[in-house]
């Protein structure tokens, strides 16, 4: 499933976040690439205990937690620390897997790669090329979203940043691990789960709204892992 979360920052709010990633200082996105990645990586990024990153990932995992699209979609169950990348002057990333499992920086913890976010900081306009493409059972999708909007796709999918040919383009990225580790799974969830909203929209009274509404939680307990 590929999924936009649109407005997940108002413009406002992308302006203050520039602001403050415009002021940070930077450096070579290699020093984290794993050993396949390495050779297609070249960008900058903001070192994962750097004081903006830290701030700014507490500010997204909270606005994360508000916000029932990203909820319903992705069904988090841990989240890493979001991160930080900057392309310009031909900056790209070429296609590559994500590894599968990341350790919580500083804890014992680990989180599994289900389900992966990137947050477009850069309006398209401000910049050339830099398009996320992501390659998966539904075929290659090419995505360029404006300032503010979010993007969410499955971890298990080949992807790539294309390159930047002029302007620069900022963007934070995370993944969660999802209570429901299967892609399909998760997917019937979050369309059973919008039906369900649309009808309560629709029809308030109706009878079936508590029958597939049990139907969800039942999916649910028999699916999920904690
Ligand atoms: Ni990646």
């Amino acid at each position: 499933m590929l999924l936009q979360i649109p407005a997940l920052f108002s413009p406002d709010e992308v302006r203050e976040i520039r602001a403050l990633l415009e002021s940070a200082e930077w450096v070579d996105g290699r020093v984290t690439a794993g050993h396949r990645a390495v050779s297609v990586k070249d960008n900058l990024q903001l070192p994962l205990d750097h004081p903006v990153a830290r701030q700014l990932g507490e500010r997204i995992l909270e606005r994360l937690s508000i916000t029932p699209l990203f909820i319903a979609a992705a069904l988090p169950l841990r989240i890493l620390p979001p991160r930080f990348n900057r392309y310009e002057g031909g900056g790209t990333y070429g296609n590559h897997v994500d590894n599968a499992v990341f350790p919580i920086p500083g804890t014992p913890v680990r989180v599994r790669t289900d389900v992966s976010t990137t947050i477009f900081f850069s309006d398209p306009d401000e910049y050339e090329g830099g398009e996320l493409v992501v390659e998966d059972t539904f075929g290659e999708k090419r995505v360029k979203l404006p300032a503010g909007d979010a993007i969410v796709y499955p971890g298990s999918s080949l992807h790539r940043v294309t390159p930047v040919t002029s302007g620069t383009r900022f963007a934070s990225f995370f993944w969660t691990q999802s209570l429901i580790r299967d892609d399909r799974q998760r997917c019937m969830l979050f369309e059973l789960d919008s039906a369900i909203q649309q009808l309560c929209a629709d029809h308030p009274d109706h009878p079936s709204i508590d029958g597939f509404t049990n139907t969800y939680h039942n999916l649910m307990r028999g699916w999920s892992e904690t």
